[in-house]
């Protein structure tokens, strides 16, 4: 059997790594070769900053790609045009058996597109996500991957619901876990080690971390404003660590808010318990190690309303809605949009010490891309069979 998996902006490389690392487990665990599945990883280059891509590779041993597509930035045509066009040369060379896209983003959607034109199955890992909010870019790049792919992996309940409601038939659904979990539960012992702490001045529960980059967030001028606006008050109260994403600093800089902000974090003293720090994107073991010993996280991402879910962390969820329901439902999650005086009043109410406990959704328990290679194995045995 042939895989080619695809990476390409930050949030894949963690959910790919447990899927090689499964693939490789199984090679390894047979005593015939010609059963072993091999392996090609291709990065479409969509990001590519050391601390965007190369340092993810580092930290969670993911070995090289086999292919780089080097597409770089572009508008969402441009970018998502670019993947396909460098992806069908690599599946006519090719010709794999299966192609493996996770989460969604540009890369996903374009390369899970080129390969069914081919008429290459596609498995989507992490499908069925939906945040019913059609102004997302990751929420066309769901529906679509979602639409075409064979197989639909899915980390939640309530992705299963999306999908037949969508008319996915019930035999490609399959309830494996959260492949970014076992990547988490993986690296936690790792990350313990990482010096981010003390490299910042940072004492464990006496900082909040902050990430936002949703173009519905930073690229409108009023809002990305008023989210800084709560951080100017919130801290006050606590020290914020704001890891910088690209398009942040980009949008900072073009409305005109860098002075502001800038001003605050240079004169952020090391030793105070207040005060707002901007900093460079974290590699993945200072990140989580980053995450694991805050009082709160604030975030737009997706991702992180999972993490902190299992790690017991509150998030604040910068956004009117979230695709995954269950870190709500079950986790540490609350959303609360992008209003001034929510944002400042849930952060009190944390800092206070009103803080909300979670349970850890099932089967995100680190095994999630061990199931995911079972499956696609024995469906492969199956069809064989068939004939
Ligand atoms: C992309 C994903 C988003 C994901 C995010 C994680 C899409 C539609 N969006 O958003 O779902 O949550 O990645 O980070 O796929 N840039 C750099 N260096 C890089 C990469 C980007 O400077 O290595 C800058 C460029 O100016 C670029 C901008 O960031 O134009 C945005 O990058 P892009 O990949 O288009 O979207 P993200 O906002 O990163």
């Amino acid at each position: 059997m042939k895989i080619i998996s695809v990476v390409g902006a930050r949030p894949n490389f963690m959910k790919i790594a447990p899927i090689i690392k499964a693939i490789e487990k199984h090679n390894k665990s047979i005593g015939d070769s010609r059963l072993a599945i091999c392996h090609l990883l291709v990065h479409t280059g969509q990001h590519y900053d050391v601390n965007m891509s190369k340092l993810f590779f580092e930290d969670l041993g993911i070995p090289e790609p086999e292919i780089y597509l080097g597409v770089g930035s572009g508008s969402h045509a441009e970018q998502t045009a670019r993947i396909m066009v460098e992806f069908e040369k690599v599946l006519l060379r090719e010709k794999p058996d299966l192609v493996i896209v996770v989460g969604d983003v540009n890369s996903t959607i374009a390369c899970a597109l080129t390969a069914v034109k081919l008429h290459v199955p596609v498995a989507h890992v992490e499908a069925g996500l939906r945040s019913f909010d059609r102004t997302m870019p990751e929420e066309i790049n769901r529906i679509l991957t979602d639409a075409i792919s064979d197989y639909l992996f899915i980390t939640e309940k309530s992705a299963e619901a999306n999908l037949i409601r969508e008319g996915r038939s019930k035999e490609k659904i399959h309830f494996v876990g959260n492949v970014m979990i076992d990547t988490l539960l993986k690296n936690r012992e790792k990350a313990d080690k990482s010096q981010i702490l003390p490299a910042l001045n940072l004492r464990p529960k006496n900082y909040a971390v902050l990430t936002l980059h949703r173009p519905s967030n930073v690229d409108i001028k009023e809002t990305f404003k008023r989210i800084l606006e709560a951080l100017e008050d919130i801290q006050k109260h606590v020290k914020v660590i704001y890891p910088i994403h690209p398009r942040s600093r980009n949008r900072l800089e073009e409305f005109g808010f860098s002075k502001r902000f800038d001003f605050l974090s240079i004169n952020c003293q090391p030793s105070t318990l207040n005060g707002f720090v901007m900093i460079d994107p974290l590699g993945y073991l200072d990140f989580l190690k980053l995450m694991s010993e805050s009082k709160f996280v604030l975030t737009d991402s997706g991702g992180m309303q999972e993490e902190t879910t299992i790690l017991g962390i509150p998030c604040i969820s910068l956004r009117k809605n979230t695709e995954r329901p269950i870190t709500v439902e079950e986790g540490t999650n609350i959303v609360v949009g992008t209003n001034k005086d929510k944002i400042v009043g849930e952060s009190l109410k944390i800092i206070n010490g009103n803080k909300k406990e979670g349970r850890i959704p099932k089967f995100w328990d680190g095994k999630a891309a061990e199931r995911i290679v079972d499956i696609l194995l024995t469906q492969k045995y199956e069809l064989n069979n068939l004939g």
